[in-house]
């Protein structure tokens, strides 16, 4: 599919789901995410956690047995799993196609990888000034689901036909890859509930209410900050905060 035709077929579906929602951008806040993306990351993280339960029964029975009630039982969770896994690769090719342009890698995402520790230890007030509307962290997480997409559905089919049709070497060779793929982005996806959380304040509201604060913007974020208000990220900064010392001397 051309650029041209992904964002007309997401600016149809952004368009068609407004309706479905609602996303209130306060004074001092920015639009960061319209419903459509928020339906879609919600679903594709329902569908994700649904396929990861419903696996860790049939990865580790012994462990895992209690999860499999919840799905009906363990031949149930084992007729579902690959169900929950081909909406979850579904959903989340969908959202790839909404957000493949700015996930696209730029210059400064290998300077921001470079620079990763100070970053992470919280030295600097803001990330690097070209940090765009996705840091170099979330598009390697974004890339690493689609690898992991691709290597789920392969591997998967593969294990739902069986060894009648492709052979026991390669249904022990896709359990094997199907599994660290699996490991792997549970790893990706732990990193990425605390950030989104805990880590850095402000992001869980992108996803729920769709706007952020925008000092959030130009803290984590501030060439976007800069190319959604074309004001300097560091001068609103230093305003903001000499407003607030007056504020508090006053
Ligand atoms: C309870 C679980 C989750 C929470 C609280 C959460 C929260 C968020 C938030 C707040 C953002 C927006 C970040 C921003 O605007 O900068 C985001 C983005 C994203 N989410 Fe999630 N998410 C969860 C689960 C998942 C799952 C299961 C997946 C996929 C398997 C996923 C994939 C993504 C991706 C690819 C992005 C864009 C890149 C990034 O921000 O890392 N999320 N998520």
């Amino acid at each position: 599919m051309s650029s041209r035709a992904i964002e007309h077929f997401d600016d149809k579906a952004r368009e068609t789901f407004e309706h479905a929602g609602r996303t209130t951008v306060y004074g001092g806040e920015l639009l960061r995410h319209p419903v459509y993306t928020r339906i879609l990351h919600w679903t594709v993280a329902l569908f994700f956690f649904l396929a990861l339960f419903s696996g860790f029964g049939i990865y580790l029975p012994w462990l895992f047995r209690w999860f499999t009630p919840i799905f009906g039982g363990g031949q149930l969770s084992r007729i579902m799993h690959p169900y929950f896994g081909v909406a979850f690769v579904f959903f989340f090719a969908l959202q790839a196609l909404n957000w493949i342009q700015p996930m696209l890698w730029a210059p400064g995402d290998t300077r921001w990888l470079r620079n990763i520790k100070t970053i992470a230890s919280g030295e600097e007030k803001m990330d690097p000034p070209d940090t765009g509307f996705f840091n170099a962290g979330q598009k390697a997480m974004f890339w690493e689901i689609v690898a992991g997409c691709i290597v789920y559905l392969i591997t998967g089919i593969i294990l739902w036909a069986g060894a009648k049709t492709f052979g026991r070497i390669s249904v022990a060779i896709s359990y094997v890859l199907h599994d660290i793929s699996a490991l792997i982005m549970l790893g990706g996806i732990f990193i990425h509930i605390y950030l989104s959380t805990i880590g850095e304040p402000g992001t869980f509201h992108s996803m729920i209410r769709g706007a952020v604060s925008e000092a959030w913007a130009w803290t984590f974020h501030p060439a976007w900050y800069k190319q959604v208000t074309g004001r300097d990220p560091v001068q609103a900064c230093e305003e903001a905060r000499r407003q607030m010392n007056a504020g508090s001397k006053s």
